[in-house]
């Protein structure tokens, strides 16, 4: 609550909490998030709409929140990264990236897995050429995007009750660790 005479009240369900509110005209739904709710999972790479590393669900879209106003949120339900594990569980999409090792700094996670689950619940078994699609609005500077591709495909199996595809040892990466990569 800023007092600011131009703010606008705004309702939002965020992870399916509500929240009611003064906010102001210009503040983009990223900031609204972090620093009105502390919901910093959602990070902040480019603001100019281009690294996809904002991205978050407005009622079940995926949408880089560095582009939205917060007051365009207005009796909309939003889904930030925080708030896709259920009971304590990690969601099998977030799983899946961790099993391909589909991520090396995690900056771009957060948005990459919202954008994996909007694809998801669209497409419940797409291809990998739908998966580039749905994903390339999301950068990842580490990874190569070979191993996100993996794990979204990985999600898609376990979501659809089959077989995920088998991880195996792969090159050796740097540090001595080793690379893992779905067939
Ligand atoms: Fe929103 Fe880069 S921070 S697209
Ligand atoms: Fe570093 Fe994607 S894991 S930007």
């Amino acid at each position: 609550m800023t007092g600011n005479g131009s703010d606008i009240m705004i309702r939002v369900r965020v992870n399916g909490s509500e929240f009611a509110g003064m906010v102001a005209p210009e503040m983009l739904l990223v900031h609204f998030l972090r620093e009105r709710l502390g919901l910093i999972g959602t990070n902040i790479g480019c603001e100019t709409s281009y690294c996809g590393a904002c991205t978050v669900l407005a009622d079940g879209r995926a949408v880089k929140s560095c582009t939205m106003f917060a007051v365009q949120a207005d009796g909309s339900g939003v889904l930030t990264i925080e708030g896709i594990d259920t009971e304590g569980s990690l969601h099998p999409v977030a799983a899946a990236f961790l099993a391909s090792r589909a991520l090396q700094c995690g900056y771009c996670t957060p948005g990459m897995i919202m954008s994996a689950l909007a694809l998801l619940t669209e497409s419940p078994s797409p291809t990998r050429d739908e998966i580039r699609r749905a994903i390339e609005g999301n950068l990842c500077r580490c990874t190569g995007y070979q191993n996100i591709v993996d794990a979204v495909e990985r999600a898609a199996a376990v979501q659809c009750g089959e077989a995920p595809p088998a991880l195996d040892a792969g090159d050796a990466i740097p540090g001595g660790g080793r690379e893992f990569r779905g067939r």
